[in-house]
């Protein structure tokens, strides 16, 4: 019965990382009325009025559609938001978009440049050959305890912690270099009881990795 009840909370934990897909229209779309369609909202050219305008769209500088499904690197609209494009001047040519609108768009990308967010959204996940969590130690644990993650090569790191609520308690950013990262998590504040890690790696705004695990605090 509660091996049952941790693992709808670790299903839980998995459907909040997949709650991250982005939709063009109250997301995307924003972005460009505020900061694009005053120059791009024509019927010729670059249009980013509407989604399927901004599909359509052709950059006659780069002599291919502007947004190339699936690979943010590839699409002339992400290299015209990011300093130095390879063509012509950084969008917008008036100021430059919120790092955050930049990773959005990026992500929007990077997630299939859908219209609207699909629901079973699967991170291209790489082989767990690549990252690895190899568990936590000690445990149970007064009030620190270190979770081992194996890297293959530099990334960032988030780790979260959650009670069996499903509340974050904790979490941590970080970039960890290749090979066995040892993470350090401390719940002197918390009270005894089971808690779930998740731990998620990044390379640049793409999720490579995805693990959790269980660890108990005994004070
Ligand atoms: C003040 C006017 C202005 C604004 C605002 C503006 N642009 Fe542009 N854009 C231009 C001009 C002019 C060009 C052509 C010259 C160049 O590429 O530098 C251009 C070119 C582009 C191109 C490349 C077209 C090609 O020929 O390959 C893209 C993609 C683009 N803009 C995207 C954007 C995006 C995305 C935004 C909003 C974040 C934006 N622009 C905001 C004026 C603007």
């Amino acid at each position: 019965m509660r091996s049952l009840f941790y693992s709808v909370v670790i299903l839980f934990l998995f459907s909040i990382s997949a709650s991250a897909q982005i939709d063009y229209n109250s997301e995307i779309q924003p972005i460009f009325n505020n900061s694009c369609t005053s120059c791009h909202g024509g019927t010729s050219g670059v249009t980013l009025s509407s989604y399927s305008a901004t599909m359509n769209s052709t950059g006659s500088q780069y002599g291919i559609k502007i947004v190339i499904a699936g690979n943010a690197d590839g699409s002339p609209l992400v290299d015209k938001i990011e300093p130095n494009p390879t063509h012509g001047s950084q969008m917008p040519t008036n100021g430059t978009l919120s790092s955050d609108e930049i990773t959005k768009i990026r992500q929007w990308i990077a997630q299939g440049a859908n219209e609207v967010a699909t629901s079973n959204e699967e991170e291209e996940l790489q082989s767990p050959t690549d990252y690895s969590l190899l568990g936590n130690y000690p445990n149970p644990f007064n009030p620190s305890t270190t979770i081992q993650l194996r890297l293959k090569e530099s990334a960032e790191y988030r780790v979260s912690i959650y009670n069996v609520n499903g509340q974050r308690v904790a979490s941590m950013l970080g970039r960890a270099s290749a090979g066995t990262q040892q993470l350090n998590v401390n719940l002197a504040e918390q009270p005894s009881g089971i808690y779930i890690y998740r731990v998620r790696v990044m390379q640049g705004n793409k999720s490579v990795f995805i693990g959790s695990g269980k660890m108990t605090l005994v004070k």
